[in-house]
This record gives C-alpha cells, sequence and structure tokens, in this order.
C-alpha cells in the first residue's frame, strides 16, 4: 500500500527537524521497505508569510485526505504582531479543531544511554516505554458552566465543570485498548470514582467498553492520585494509561520528566474512526516548539520529531516492524555516544542536526 503523507514543517527548527524524516523517508523508498504519497504544505507563520492566514484551506482539505499528517513547529518572534485569528498557533488549533483530535498520546520513553539525565534514579526508569492517552477535547477545560461570579456579600465564586458524556469516554477508552493490542497488550485507567461522579461514569463505560470490545487486553483501574504516586514510584509498572483532559495533563507532564530533554518528546494525536475505512484521522508532532534561540544553527535534536514519525508508523499506517527498528536505530545511536547539544553532558562531543539524522539511518541501515 501506498501511505498518504502530509508534511507540515511550519516555522523555526519545525523546518530543519523535518529534514531528517525526509531523508528517513527517502531511505524507507529506496530500501522498498514502504511506499508513500508524499505532499507538503505551509502552516504558522509560514503559511502567513505566503497567503495571510495560519493556514489555507487547500492545506486543510489535503490534511482531510491523509492517512498521517506530520507536524512539525508553528511560531517565533516575527509573527508576535500578527491579528490573533492567524497568529501561527492559530493553524495548529484549527487542524486539532476541524479533524476533531481528541485523543492525545505522549509516549515516555526512557533510552539506556539517557537514563541518568531522567529526574529519577537510573534503575527505576532505565528502558522505559509507557504511553499517556489524554482525552483532550472534554471535561474540565471545556465544561459549562464556567465562570466568576460575584456573590451578594461581595465575594467572588468561580465554577470549573467536569463534564464527560458515556461516548466521550467510549471513544478514547477505545483509542487506548486499540493502542494497547500494538504494545503490550495492558492498559491503566485513571480516575477519582471514589469522589467523582464523572469518575464514576468514567470508570463504568471503560469497563462496558473492555468487556463488549477488548477483553484480550488487560485492564487496570488506578485511582489518579495514586496513579501520580506510582508513576514516580515504578513507572515500568505501566504501559497504556488512559485519562481524562486534566489528570492527563498533569500526569503527562509529570511522565516527561522521567525522559531528558525536550528535543526526544514526540506526540500524537488521533481523532474519530472512519465508518467506512476504520481509520483515524492522526496528527504526529514533537511536544516542543519552533525554538528560534537554536533556528538556522544546526542545533536541534531531530529525535522528537523522527520517534513522532515513528509513531505514524505504528498508530496509523501498520508498520510496526519498522517504527521498532527506528526506536532501536535511535537506541543504538545514543548508546554509541552520539549527543546533540541538548543531550550531552558537560564537555561531551556533540553533533549537528544533520550529523544526528545521518547517524539513525546508518544505524537502520545496518539493522
Ligand atoms: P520551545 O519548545 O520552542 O523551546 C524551549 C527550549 O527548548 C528552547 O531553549 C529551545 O532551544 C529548546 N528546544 C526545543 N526543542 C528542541 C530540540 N528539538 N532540540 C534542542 N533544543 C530544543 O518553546 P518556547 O521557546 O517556549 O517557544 C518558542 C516558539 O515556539 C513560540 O513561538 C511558541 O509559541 C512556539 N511553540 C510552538 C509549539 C508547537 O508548534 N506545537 C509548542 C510550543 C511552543
Ligand atoms: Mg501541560
Amino acid at each position: 500500500a501506498t501511505h498518504k503523507l502530509l508534511l507540515l514543517p511550519g516555522d523555526g527548527i519545525g523546518v530543519e527537524v523535518m529534514q531528517e524524516v525526509k531523508k528517513l523517508i527517502a531511505w524507507l523508498e529506496k530500501r522498498g521497505v514502504a511506499s508513500f504519497a508524499l505532499e507538503e504544505d505551509l502552516v504558522g507563520g509560514a503559511a502567513y508569510d505566503a497567503h495571510k492566514v495560519s493556514i489555507t484551506d487547500a492545506a486543510m482539505a489535503r490534511a482531510n485526505a491523509a492517512d498521517a499528517i506530520i507536524f512539525g513547529a508553528v511560531g517565533g518572534p516575527k509573527w508576535d504582531n500578527v491579528v490573533y485569528e492567524q497568529r501561527p498557533e492559530a493553524g495548529l488549533l484549527r487542524l486539532r479543531k476541524e479533524l476533531d483530535l481528541f485523543a492525545n498520546l505522549r509516549p515516555a520513553i526512557v533510552y539506556p544511554a539517557l537514563a541518568d539525565s531522567s529526574s529519577l534514579k537510573r534503575e527505576i526508569v532505565e528502558g522505559l516505554d509507557i504511553l499517556i492517552v489524554r482525552e483532550l477535547t472534554g471535561g474540565t477545560y471545556f465544561g459549562e458552566p464556567k465562570e466568576i461570579v460575584t456573590l451578594e456579600n461581595g465575594q467572588q465564586r468561580a465554577v470549573d465543570t467536569q463534564v464527560y458524556t458515556t461516548s466521550e469516554i467510549e471513544r478514547i477508552a477505545s483509542v487506548a485498548f486499540e493502542l494497547a493490542r500494538v504494545r503490550k497488550n495492558l492498559v491503566h485507567s485513571a480516575e477519582k470514582r471514589n469522589v467523582m461522579k464523572s469518575g464514576l461514569l468514567w470508570n463504568q463505560v471503560v469497563t462496558r467498553t473492555h468487556a463488549a470490545k477488548f477483553p484480550d487486553v488487560k485492564l487496570e483501574h488506578i485511582l489518579a492520585d495514586n496513579c501520580a504516586m506510582q508513576l514516580v514510584r515504578n513507572p515500568k509498572q505501566f504501559d497504556v494509561l488512559v485519562t481524562d483532559n486534566l489528570f492527563g495533563d498533569i500526569l503527562s507532564d509529570a511522565a516527561s520528566m522521567l525522559t531528558g530533554s525536550l528535543g526526544m518528546l514526540p506526540s500524537a494525536s488521533l481523532g474519530a474512526e472512519d465508518r467506512a475505512t476504520g481509520k483515524r484521522k492522526a496528527m504526529y508532532e514533537p511536544v516542543h516548539g519552533s525554538a528560534p534561540d537554536i533556528t538556522g544553527k544546526g542545533l536541534a535534536n531531530p529525535i522528537a520529531q523522527i520517534g513522532s514519525f515513528g509513531m505514524a508508523l505504528r498508530y496509523s499506517l501498520g508498520l510496526v516492524e519498522v517504527a521498532d527498528a527506528i526506536e532501536r536505530s535511535i537506541a543504538r545511536v545514543l548508546q554509541q555516544g552520539h549527543r546533540t547539544a541538548d543531550i550531552a553532558a558537560l564537555g561531551e562531543k556533540t553533533i549537528s542536526t544533520t550529523e544526528m539524522g545521518d547517524a539513525i539511518i546508518a544505524a537502520l541501515d545496518r539493522e
């Protein structure tokens, strides 16, 4: 099969790290490992400069038609004074909203060679590979009423509302179970059913979804506060961790500190399943931004972007073995001591963005 990819490099180091993904794609094609129909378009400041919008309707149409979107990063001081509606981030928000990307996937992987840069002890994190699946479009951040009102006694009263419906929980739980099947087949679902009605419903719907569609996957329920503790105490007990928007925000940030640099963190956002094809809309992007402070210097670490591409292979394109091979190559390159500046220890020799990309391809070549 030919896989339809839309590349949206964006701004700053987004363009530089995407270059390394393009090299990797060219290598995969040359080796006959996979075949891609590649499209590329502008987003963010780059789209604004060319078209006065943060993303064009034409690019949105391409995004809708793609099997997966690989996104770089957007933004930079050049566009600080652009009207709010067309600021670079608006392009990213439009993609997330129109593709209804409700499931945010944040892996936390600790490569053995970098285990000492974790905030935890080596033996606790070495070889860690967990995936947090955060619900992204519901819950406390969006629930109504959401307001601050002034009371008769002069006090102010702030209200946020946690709202979840059966279908919202069912679809995020299904994503988590599906992903577990191409991983270690274990899902932890975190909520606070002991004190929250939404937690109780979450627990019930996850249990029902599991029984109806995914009985082959192992399911554990865990209270979200205990989950935070367990992530720090013994993170390797987890494989896939599914949770709501608010708990997911906090737990995924905590989990990211178990790993090394921002330059190492990939992510994905998945949308609804297409009834006809069974495929999900999906966008893959590094967690980091456009890093104007290092743009144009060859300093950017391309591993977060390459890792995001690897997630696309694994979760959207069904190329799990290729994704595994890329992961192994990244691990091997790090083991050999190759370091971009962001992951180098003081005094350690560093290599450039391009050299890191080349090293990963060379390691793949030796597989
Ligand atoms: P940032 O993630 O761009 O940079 C934070 C720090 O990490 C900088 O010192 C940067 O040099 C370093 N860094 C980031 N990625 C790296 C990599 N791959 N290799 C080595 N070092 C790396 O966040 P910042 O500085 O807050 O924002 C810069 C611009 O990016 C802003 O315009 C912001 O709005 C935008 N941004 C865009 C995001 C996106 O496109 N999804 C996400 C976050 C910020
Ligand atoms: Mg956060």
